[in-house]
């Protein structure tokens, strides 16, 4: 559909969903009347999600449709078949409840945007929103109502694979993204409006935290942890309303959150008062049997219902047991309606009931999704490095060599979540390149077939591009089968014979660019001693190609912020800026260790013998084609009392040449406090454009509640005392200024 078209159905449905949407008391009025009439069956069967709908839908899935047997599929069937189980649940079952289809829309449905973390690398949370929307749409326009995304777990292990799929390492970064994507996926018209997509807040909670960076391993997290950074971004996606939450596969301080109490009972339903439906991951609820948690499917069944998992993904100890469950006492009916409340109240928000059953429906990429997938990549794009201005590629640049097993391959650059896209609508690098210079000045070798491969065979054609090229253009990275789910690394370097790759192309003297494409932080430092550039990609997505030829040709220039620190080696994981100082803090004049070169410790302070104890790359770091000096850092007032808020402001200047793009950020710091608080904490951050040569002075504003934290009684107070605070470009620069809080007499 074009955009018009777009816009015009989009006002029809509207329309239509202002007329369907319902009060929330009707909407509750209509679920316990419907709950007086199902039988335990029907319920426990709206309590139960299948992946077994397949194209074509075979006969026994009818009959089980029919029976009431699910409440849910996903992952499954075309857009008709999705419309043919629709018309027998609503049309051939006793009580005509619709069925909702779920589906892993992650970053992108048939236009696929950057990796997750390569969009919080945009900091741009407007962007983030739109490009959820335009998910939702083609989703939505196929007959899919759900998606499991948002993911939202902190991820400050790069080893593990899911750290693509996450907003990165900081709570408020995440927090502030997280909403937009829920925004974004599920519209601004409500839920009713046939063009929103349930979100889902997952995976509740800390499963980003698996021990050893291993997918699915236990997390030991302690309650104040937790509070602080593992539940802001949770928190605020069920501020944002967000429709459903999924709860983790990992055990958490022992208990698996498929059955945690403490998240799900105390914290999701009594502090925070969640309405919305729960449902857990891929057969959590029977792997709660292998964790040594429950002795048997029925034993999980009851763990997960009483523990208030209102839908079972995939496996079917709900089906097989709770029946008996409940004939015996075990588990109360008031267990079981309360979930089945929470699934129905999700299909009446969503009209399910109401709403005429969609025609089956094709959706595809078009001018308008591409578009904004291209800015999508351009934004996600962090350059790390750029001596001596190598980018953007000047007029003196002929000819090209593109290199690299990354260069020309749709599938990967789509990344880890991207089972809707189709490799055939990726625009690649090389191709982009070719249309943008002309097909005579770009020399393409690959080099290596893909990531991982460790034979030198293709070498030989690369060095001789090389040579009779200006620059060499780089495609390294992970193949997207590295990342995502599954996909832990213990090591983080560039798998296969990349590395040797680049030194073989050192030798042809010519001035280098790489081009990283990955789904995590990777650690590449020879490489970027032998580049003049690096701009780190991430899984671009659709247009990566168009996306970071215009980058390299300054047709667009480099925006992207690392939402994540980059350590040095695999060694230094778990490394983030937002660390305690501890009590022997390394001095600056302790940097500069060689790699590989141990020396004895003489100052006994917390740092390596063998590497330097700071990051690669930090948080929030990035560059662009001009650079921008930061200064005049004012405190609105040397000290605030409780309820005040203080405004905090520094100018910025581009001092190059170009117009640029800066993402400036706020962190505080409280000095001391009765829990010890990180050495800087994100509160704040905004994408600015100068002009050449422009200043601009910007604000923040910075109320008492910024400063809160929760104190050894796990209360969310403030303390007086001494702040730092910084207006700066990354989390270890930027000018630094004070500030006292008092607290006022009342407030003791
Ligand atoms: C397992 C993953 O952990 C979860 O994130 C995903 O949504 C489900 N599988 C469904 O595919």
């Amino acid at each position: 559909m074009d955009s018009s078209l777009w816009v015009a159905a989009g006002t029809l449905l509207a329309a239509a969903a202002v007329l369907r949407a319902q009060p929330p008391a009707e909407v509750e009025r209509r679920v316990e009347s419907l709950l007086t009439r199902m039988t335990l069956d029907e319920k426990i069967g709206q309590m139960s999600q299948s992946t077994q709908m397949k194209t074509p839908i075979s006969e026994q899935i009818k009959a089980e449709i029919r029976a009431g047997r699910w409440g849910s599929f996903l992952n499954a069937g075309s857009p008709a078949d999705r419309a043919e189980a629709q018309r027998i649940a609503i049309h051939e079952t006793r009580l005509g409840i619709p069925l909702l289809f779920g589906r892993d829309v992650i970053h992108g449905y048939k236009t696929i945007f950057p990796i997750p973390l390569g969009q919080a690398a945009s900091w741009d949370a407007d962007l983030i929103e739109r490009a959820a929307r335009m998910a939702a749409r083609e989703a939505t326009a196929e007959g899919i109502r759900w998606t499991f995304a948002p993911m939202i777990d902190i991820a400050r292990d790069p080893r593990w694979g899911r750290v693509a799929e996450s907003l990165g390492e900081d709570p408020y970064l995440a927090s502030a993204l997280a909403v937009a994507m829920v925004q974004g996926f599920q519209g601004s018209k409500g839920l009713t409006d046939s063009a929103s997509l349930a979100a889902c807040a997952k995976h509740f909670a800390g499963y980003g935290a698996a021990e050893g960076g291993r997918d699915y391993n236990s997390a030991w997290i302690p309650e104040l942890l937790l509070r602080e950074v593992y539940f802001p971004p949770f928190r605020a996606a069920r501020d944002a309303g967000v429709a459903t939450f999924m709860t983790a596969f990992e055990a958490l301080n022992g208990v698996p959150a498929t059955a945690n109490r403490f998240l799900l009972h105390d914290i999701l339903r009594g502090e925070w008062k969640y309405d919305g439906m729960v449902v857990s991951d891929y057969e959590g609820v029977t792997e709660m049997i292998r964790h040594g948690f429950a002795r048997d499917a029925a034993d999980a069944a009851r763990e997960a219902a009483t523990a208030g998992i209102d839908m079972e993904m995939v496996s079917t100890a709900y089906h097989d047991h709770l029946k008996d469950l409940v004939e015996s006492g075990t588990v109360k009916v008031s267990d079981i309606d309360n979930a089945v409340r929470n699934i129905l109240r999700l299909k009446f928000r969503l009209g399910l009931f109401d709403e005429p059953i969609p025609a089956p429906a094709q959706a595809q990429p078009s001018a308008e999704s591409r578009a904004l997938a291209e800015r999508a990549a351009i934004e996600s794009a962090v350059l790390l490095k750029n001596e001596g201005g190598l980018l953007p590629l000047g007029s003196s640049v002929h000819t090209v060599a593109v290199i690299g097993p990354l260069a020309d391959s749709g599938i990967d650059q789509m990344g880890t979540w991207s089972m809707d896209g189709r490799g055939s609508d990726v625009e690649t690098p090389l191709a982009a390149l070719r249309a943008l210079l002309g097909a005579d000045r770009v020399l393409y070798a690959r080099g290596l077939q893909n990531s991982r491969d460790t034979t030198q065979a293709g070498f030989a054609a690369a060095v001789d591009a090389a040579r009779r090229a200006d620059v060499v253009l780089l495609f390294l990275g992970e193949e997207h089968i590295l990342s995502g789910e599954a996909r832990s690394r213990a090591f983080l370097d560039l798998p296969g014979a990349q590395e040797a790759l680049v030194e073989a192309m050192a030798a042809a003297g010519k001035p280098m660019v790489a081009v990283i494409m990955a789904g995590r932080p990777l650690t590449f430092h020879r490489v970027a001693t032998h580049a003049g550039a690096v701009l780190y990609a991430w899984h671009p997505g659709t247009m990566g190609g168009p996306a970071i030829a215009k980058l390299l040709l300054g047709q667009a220039a480099p925006s992207g912020r690392l939402p994540i620190t980059f350590p040095r080696t695999v060694g230094q994981v778990p490394i983030y800026y937002a660390h305690l100082n501890t009590g022997r803090p390394p001095a600056e004049t302790e940097l500069g260790i060689p790699m590989g070169s141990p020396i004895n410790p003489k100052d006994y302070t917390s740092r390596y013998i063998d590497v330097d104890f700071t990051p690669e790359y930090p948080f929030g770091f990035g560059l662009t084609y001009t650079t921008f000096q930061y200064s005049n850092l004012r405190v609105s007032a040397p000290a605030m009392h409780d309820g005040e808020r203080l405004t905090i402001s520094a100018e910025i200047v581009n001092r190059g040449t170009r117009e640029g793009t800066e993402t400036v950020q706020f962190y505080i710091r409280d000095m001391v406090a009765s829990v010890v608080q990180p050495v800087r904490k994100l509160r704040g951050f905004q994408r600015i454009t100068l002009k050449p040569g422009e200043t601009r002075t910007v604000s923040f504003a910075l109320s008492t509640a910024d400063l809160a934290f929760y104190n050894q009684q796990m209360r969310l107070v403030t303390e007086p005392g001494k702040f730092q605070v910084w207006i700066a470009p990354d989390a270890v620069h930027g000018p630094m200024g004070e500030f006292e809080l008092r607290h006022s007499p009342s407030a003791r």
